[in-house]
C-alpha cells in the first residue's frame, strides 16, 4: 500500500532559541535561470535544500546544462547554445519555470516552454510576461499548451509599463532586456529583494542595470557575451517571517538569523502592534513576548507592503489573538483556500472575497489537516503550536517545495514534532 508523509505536531510549546535561514527560493530559482544567459560555470551560493531547487535544477539539465547540487551550492555549467524548450511535465510541477522565456529568447532567439497550469492559490495569468516580451520585439504565440516566443531580428530596448508590479513578468522581462539593443525601462517594477538580487547578480555578469529595488528599471542592452560568475542568494525572508509569526503566536523568544530584518519591515512593524518586542540586527532579529497577541489588522500588497506569502500566518496570529482582526488578501484570488483547514483547527474565520474577519480564540484544537500549498502547509503546522492536542498536517510535500529542515528546525525551538509516514488512503467503488 502507497504511503505519504504527514507532520505531527502537539500544541503548547513555547518556541525559544536561535533559527537559521538560508537563501530565498524566489530568488535562487530566478538565480538559477540567470545562469543560462552566460557560456560557461556560473555558482549560486546559499541555495535552500527543497524539492523545488531539485526540479529547476532537472529543467536546466533538459536544456543542457551540467548542473551539480552540492550541499547549499548550485554549479551550473552552461552550454555554448542552451536547449529553448521547457516541458510540461516539469513545467507543471514548478510554475516558476516559466522564468527561462527571458533569458533563452534572449540567447536563443527562439523559446517554446509549456504553459504552467493553474494553481491552488489562484489564477496567476502570464499577459504581463508576453506583452512585455513582445514590446521588445518578441513574437509570440500559444500552441498546444505551449508559449513559443521568437525574435530572429533580436530583442530591442522598448519602454515598457507593467499593470501590476508581477514579480515574474518583472523578471523575465529584466533577463531578456539584458541583451537587446538599446535601453529597456521598465515602469511599475516589481521591487522585492529578490529582484534586486537577480539585478546583483546580472550586473556582475556584464549587464548594465540601474535602478533595482525601486519601481523603474532601466536596462542599456550590451551586446554580450556575459561572463558566468559566482553568486550568493539573499536570506528568505518569507521563512524567517515565518518563524517569527511563530514566536509571536506561542509567545515565544526566538532569533532569526540570516535575514535582513528590514526586508520585513511591515511583517514586523505588524508584531510590535501585537505586543511583541522586536530587537533588529544587521542579519538577524529578535522576536519575543510573554503575552497573548492583540489582534492586528493586515493588508497584503506589493514589496514592501506585506508578502502575501505570509498570508496564512497573519491568519494564525489572528486565529490566537485578542480580540479581532481584519486580514486583506490583494495578490492571489485562492489565498484564502486553506481557510476552511484553519476553521477545522477550531479558528473563528469569515471570508468574504478577499477580506477576513477573524476573532482570536485563546486556543485552537489540534485536529487533521491538509497543506494546500507551501506557505498554507508551513501556516497549518504553526497554528498546530497553538492548538490543544496533536495536529496532524497531511500533504507536506507542499512545505518540502519552500521550508528546508522544516521539522529538525521546530524541534530545535522546543516543539515535540515527528514526521512519519501514513498509509495513503484508499477508496474502492
Ligand atoms: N499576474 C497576472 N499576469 C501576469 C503576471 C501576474 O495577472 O502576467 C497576476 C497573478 O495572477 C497574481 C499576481 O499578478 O495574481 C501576482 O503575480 P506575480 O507575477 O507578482 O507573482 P509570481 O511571480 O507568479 C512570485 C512568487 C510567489 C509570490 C509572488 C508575489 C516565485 C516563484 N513565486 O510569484 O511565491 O507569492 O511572487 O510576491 O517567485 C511562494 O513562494 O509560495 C509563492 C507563491
Amino acid at each position: 500500500m502507497a504511503r505519504v508523509d504527514v507532520i505531527r505536531v502537539k500544541g503548547g510549546a513555547r518556541l525559544a532559541g536561535d533559527v537559521m535561514v538560508g537563501g530565498a527560493k524566489n530568488s535562487a530559482l530566478k538565480l538559477m535561470a540567470v545562469a543560462l544567459l552566460a557560456e560557461g560555470r556560473s555558482v549560486v551560493a546559499n541555495v535552500p535544500r527543497i524539492t523545488d531547487i531539485a526540479i529547476m535544477a532537472e529543467v536546466l539539465r533538459r536544456l543542457g546544462c551540467d548542473v551539480t547540487l552540492d550541499g547549499t551550492e548550485a554549479v551550473i555549467d552552461v552550454p555554448a547554445e542552451p536547449g529553448s524548450e521547457a516541458d510540461y511535465d516539469l513545467v507543471r510541477r514548478l510554475r516558476a519555470s516559466i522564468c527561462v522565456l527571458g533569458p533563452l529568447l534572449a540567447r536563443r532567439g527562439y523559446v517554446r516552454v509549456a504553459l504552467p497550469g493553474g494553481d491552488m492559490i489562484g489564477s496567476r495569468g502570464l499577459d504581463m510576461h508576453v506583452s512585455g516580451l513582445a514590446r521588445m520585439g518578441a513574437e509570440i504565440s500559444g500552441e498546444h499548451g505551449f508559449v513559443i516566443a521568437s525574435a530572429p531580428g533580436g530583442l530591442r530596448g522598448a519602454k515598457i509599463w507593467l499593470d501590476f508590479p508581477s514579480v515574474g513578468a518583472t523578471e523575465n522581462i529584466l533577463m531578456a532586456a539584458v541583451l537587446a539593443k538599446g535601453v529597456t525601462e521598465i515602469d511599475n517594477a516589481a521591487r522585492e529583494p529578490e529582484i534586486v538580487d537577480i539585478c546583483e547578480m546580472l550586473n556582475a555578469m556584464g549587464a548594465r542595470i540601474e535602478g533595482a529595488g525601486t519601481s523603474t528599471l532601466v536596462i542599456e542592452g550590451v551586446p554580450g557575451p556575459l561572463k558566468p560568475v559566482r553568486h550568493t542568494t539573499v536570506g528568505d525572508r518569507i521563512v524567517g517571517g515565518t518563524w517569527a509569526y511563530a514566536a509571536v503566536m506561542t509567545r515565544g523568544d526566538v532569533t532569526v538569523q540570516g535575514v535582513r530584518p528590514e526586508f520585513l519591515d511591515i511583517a514586523l512593524d505588524k508584531l510590535a502592534t501585537a505586543g511583541a518586542t522586536i530587537e533588529p540586527g544587521e542579519n538577524s532579529f529578535r522576536v519575543r513576548t510573554s503575552e497573548r497577541p492583540r489582534g492586528v489588522d493586515i493588508v497584503t500588497l506589493p514589496y514592501p507592503g506585506f508578502a502575501t506569502d505570509l498570508l496564512p500566518m497573519a491568519l494564525g496570529l489572528a486565529s490566537v489573538a485578542e480580540g479581532s482582526s481584519l486580514i486583506t488578501e490583494n495578490i492571489f484570488d485562492g489565498r484564502f483556500m486553506f481557510v476552511n483547514e484553519m476553521v477545522r483547527l477550531g479558528a473563528d474565520i469569515r471570508t468574504d472575497g478577499h477580506h477576513a474577519v477573524v476573532n482570536g480564540r485563546d486556543r485552537l484544537s489540534g485536529a487533521p489537516v491538509r497543506a494546500t500549498d507551501i506557505r498554507a502547509g508551513a501556516g497549518l503546522v504553526i497554528a498546530g503550536l497553538c492548538a490543544d492536542g496533536v495536529t496532524e498536517v497531511g500533504e507536506v510535500h507542499h512545505i518540502d517545495r519552500g521550508y528546508p529542515d522544516f521539522v529538525a528546525d521546530l524541534a530545535r525551538l522546543g516543539v515535540e514534532v515527528e514526521r512519519t509516514d501514513v498509509p495513503e488512503p484508499t477508496f474502492d467503488f
